[in-house]
Order: C-alpha cells, then structure tokens, then sequence
C-alpha cells in the first residue's frame, strides 16, 4: 500500500464517519470499490476473495456479465412502474418463481427486503387466520429489522434494546439445536423432547387456536448456522415435519423464512426442500437479485387472495430492474445446473471441514451455508483477522458470534474455494 492510497483510505473512513449514520455497523474498515466474480477490490488496490457474498447475496459472484447485462437493458427500458400499470418483469419473475417453489406455492408478493417480506408474511397470516393475535417464533432467529421483524427476532440483545414496545404477542421457543441441545438430550437418545417445549406452551399458556402464525428458518442462519434436525448428529427426527402436523392440527400458517437459505444457497433451491416439507408460506429476499434489493413472500393462491387489491403494497417492490435481475439469476442458476455443484461441492467441503478440524470446530450446514463451531468469540475474531490478513472475507454468526461461516458464491471455482478452505483450517489449528 503506498502513502497516498493510505491516506486516501484515511480520508475516506473519516468522510464515512462523519456522513453515515453510526448505527450501521461494518465488519472491515476498508472500502470496496469493485466486484467482480468471488472478489472484491478495494479503493488500496487489494484483492480480497469474498466467502460472505455480501451475508449471502451475491449468489453468481459479483457483477456476473450476463447479470449485469440483464440490469443494463432493463435499465434502458424501464426503471419504475411501481403499481401504476402491470410490467412484463414481475410477471416473468413469478412465473419462474412459482416453477421452483415448492408444493403448491405459486403466488408472490414482491418487496424490497427479507425483512420487508417478513412483514408481509405476517400481514398475510391475519388475512389468513382472522382473530388469532399470536405469532411463534424462534429463540435465537434472526427475521430482520422493521419493527414488526425485529418483535420476533432474538439473536441478539442490541437488535432490540430501547425499540420497545414492539408487535405484541409474539411467542418465543427454542430452536431444535441438536448442537447445543434446549433439553440437554444427546442426539443418540433424543427423542425429538424440544417439540415438548412448544406443545407444552399449547396445553399452559397459549391456545393454538389463538395462533396465526409459526415461523422459523429451516436452517438457523444469524442464530448460528444450525440446520433443523435431522443433521448430521441426528437422522431420526424431522422437525420440520414436525410441526407441519401441529400446524395442520391447528390450522396455523407455516411461513419458513428462507431469506438466508433460499436461491439455491443450500444445494436445493430452498432449504426446507432439504426436509421434503411444504410450509405454507415462504420468504425470500438476498439472492434473488444478485445484489439489488428485492424481497418476496410467497404463499398458494387460495391464501393470497384473501388479501384484497390495496391491502398491502410498495412503491419500489417488484422494480422492474430487480426483478429482470431476479429472473436472470434464476435462469443462470438453471442452465448451468448450480444446485447439482453446490450439493455436492459443499457436501465435500463439509467433509474435508469435519476431518482436517475434528475436535478445533463443529462443522455443520447444507450445500454452501458452512457454519463451523469455533466454541469462543475470542477464536472466531481471530480466525476473521488472519483470514483477512491473508486477503480472505469471512464473517461469523451465532449469539455469541462463535461460529465461522462460509457462504461462498454458488458458481465459485471448486479448487479456488477448498485452497481457501485450506489456508481458513490452517488459521483454525492455529488459532
Ligand atoms: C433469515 C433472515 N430473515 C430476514 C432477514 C432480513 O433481511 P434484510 O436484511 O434483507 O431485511 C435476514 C437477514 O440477514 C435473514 O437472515
């Protein structure tokens, strides 16, 4: 790094201190400037590989030609309708969304954010479910930060303190981790005992008819990265299917929210596609636009159609840039068979992982969502550091950020990403 670009780098962190809002936290205190494919390049001239994606957005790397092709016409075209007329891009966009999506999910609503489709979800499930006023969630979730997300969320304390009051009746209950147990069971033992924890709710506190609403994330994503069981510790159980039982019992919407998991992130195009279930309701967001924002909640026609035209809107959702983004994202995934790569590369990856760092970490995660146990903050802050030092971004998750994730590019070059793999187990011994 020369002097100039040093204090270039100076001058710029000073401007983003005194122009951005404090409240906007940021990992690494340098300043890209470029993407392209599985790297980012900074305004220094330093080449860093990307295993974040942006926190699991940019799915194709950065600026895939085709999709910033695909942006560029658009562009030319048309920029905005917002609800003023029909356009051919959402329509396109949920055409081909109600081809991947599960089951009989076949109807979109499209937002800005995960969050925003969060919101929506909800909205749809007291269209759904007049006159109950509860919603479960999970322990340790992460949904998002409007107000009516971040009153379901719990991964951290700083998400909420001071936002009070919030949405009310919202029910917590605690993730199925077979990794850090809720009711301390060894997963040879186990007997699915943390479905007790909600049913026991049901039978002393909250009627489930009084509940419109459960919503979890098949795989924990800011909680920790930990799938639902059955995982890798335990094959007996599905969770998942679990509660689509108590929730067909019920009559209670099942809304997974896939906004970290979905878009082919987990070597199927949703990760509760992993479970052979069919929630009711699914949300989606991050990789849907390569890195434009876009969000979307989908649900089966006979649900969406209760919410009457006007009952729920976006000037911006649904922007006919995004979505033709969205599209192209879906038809390139498509064609060059990327759910194939990313099941079997990352089933790989995870194995490699688990033998190279047996007792250093737990390895755990579907396709490319890798999350690996490091058991401390303290390690998992200094395998961040040495990583970065050897120009490699990766972040963690968890409540106590203790866990190292890797969320590479879907398309990312097989041997690219295990020498990467190789340094971060290095580091990992080291640590
Ligand atoms: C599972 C899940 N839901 C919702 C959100 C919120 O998405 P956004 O930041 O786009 O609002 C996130 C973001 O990390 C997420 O991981």
């Amino acid at each position: 790094m020369t002097t100039n670009q040093t204090s270039n780098l100076k001058e710029l962190l000073a401007k983003d201190e005194n122009y951005l809002a404090n409240a906007l936290y940021r990992v690494f205190h340098v300043v890209a400037e470029r993407g392209e494919g599985p790297y980012i390049y900074t305004t220094d001239g330093v080449k860093l590989l990307d295993l974040t994606c942006g926190i699991g957005v940019t799915q194709l790397g950065h600026c895939h030609p085709e999709v910033t092709k695909a942006a560029k016409d658009q562009i030319d075209k048309l920029m905005h309708i917002s609800c003023v007329t029909h356009h051919t891009e959402n329509i396109k966009l949920a055409e081909k969304l109600a081809n991947i999506l599960p089951g009989d999910i076949n109807n979109t609503f499209f937002c800005n954010s995960g969050a925003e489709a969060v919101d929506g979800a909800i909205k749809l499930s007291r269209y759904a479910n007049p006159g109950r006023p509860n919603i479960v969630s999970f322990r340790g979730a992460f949904h998002g930060r409007t107000l009516g997300s971040t009153a379901i969320s719990s991964s951290k304390v700083l998400h909420r303190k001071n936002y009070d009051p919030l949405l009310t009746g919202v029910n917590l209950v605690d993730y199925p981790n077979c990794y850090s147990c809720p009711v301390f069971k060894d997963p040879a033992s186990c007997n699915l005992e943390c479905m007790d924890l909600l049913t026991r709710m049901f039978k002393l506190n909250l009627p489930p008819e009084s509940i419109s609403a459960i919503i979890i994330e098949p795989i924990s994503g800011e909680g920790g990265y930990i799938p639902s069981p059955p995982n890798a510790l335990n094959s007996r159980f599905n969770y998942l299917m679990e509660l689509r039982k108590i929730c067909d019992q019920y009559g209670i919407l099942l809304i997974a929210d896939e906004v970290q998991s979905g878009i082919a992130r987990t070597g199927k195009w949703f990760g509760i596609d992993n479970y052979g279930v069919v929630p009711d309701v699914i949300t989606m967001a991050k990789g849907l636009g390569s890195g434009l924002p876009i969000g979307a909640f989908s649900s089966k026609k006979k649900f969406m159609s209760l919410m009457p035209p006007g009952s729920h809107g976006s000037t911006f959702g649904g922007n006919p840039v995004a979505c033709a983004v969205g599209s192209k994202t879906l038809e390139i995934m498509e064609r060059d068979n990327i759910l194939d790569y990313v099941s079997k590369t990352g089933t790989e990856l995870m194995k490699h992982l688990s033998t190279e760092l047996k007792s250093k970490a737990k390895v755990r995660g579907f396709g490319f969502m890798i999350g690996m146990d490091l058991g401390t903050k303290d390690i998992a802050d200094k395998v961040i550091a040495e990583c970065f030092k050897e120009n490699i971004l990766v972040l963690s998750a968890g409540a106590d950020s203790n866990v190292i994730r890797l969320i590479p590019p879907l398309n990312i070059d097989k041997k690219l990403l295990f020498d990467a793999t190789d340094k971060i187990i290095g580091i990992i011994k080291k640590a």
